[in-house]
């Protein structure tokens, strides 16, 4: 999909911030991203256009970062560390037990390395906010609560842009 009329007034806002256009590949792709759910390849070839590069060099960027979907995902985009510390304090089993809870179009269940989060593992973000010190109950809570609408997801890139 493309931008919106007011998305793409920020995109030429935001490429104009930058001296080299093609800086804002990223930011572009956080918007995009917001917009749509994920980065179709449509908005990857307006994400080149604006920032005038080649639209393997948007793909090619965007690519290297998880975070980035290059698929439809749902609304709620739910990662689950089963790095080391998460793995030895519940991870798998709460990656496991959400991806056997949620087989839907609306919450998108992915495993992840190392959130950073050590201290708090096993963790998992949902929509990019961190949820920390889960057991399996507690991450389905959590994810019920976004789905009620009592905790707020941001956009599924972590709403970066502004
Ligand atoms: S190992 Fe899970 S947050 Fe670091």
């Amino acid at each position: 999909m493309m931008f919106t009329p007011e998305n793409l007034e920020r995109a030429r806002a935001i490429v104009a911030r930058y001296p080299r256009a093609k800086s804002a590949i990223l930011p572009l792709a956080h918007l995009a991203q917001d917009q749509d759910g994920w980065l179709s390849p449509e908005a990857m070839r307006e994400i080149a256009a604006l920032t005038r590069v080649e639209p393997a060099e948007v793909l090619g960027t965007c690519s290297f970062y998880t975070m980035f979907k290059r698929d439809p995902v749902g609304r709620l985009v739910v990662s689950v560390c089963t790095n080391v510390t998460c793995l030895v304090t519940g991870g798998p089993e709460v990656l496991e037990h959400l991806a056997r809870r949620y087989d839907d179009d609306d919450v998108y269940v992915e495993e992840v390395e190392c959130l950073a989060a050590c201290g708090g593992a096993p963790a998992m973000q949902v929509n990019y906010e961190f949820h920390e010190g889960l057991t399996p109950e507690m991450a389905e809570e959590i994810v019920e609560a976004y789905k009620r609408g009592e905790l707020i997801p941001r956009g599924v890139s972590g709403g970066r842009v502004s």
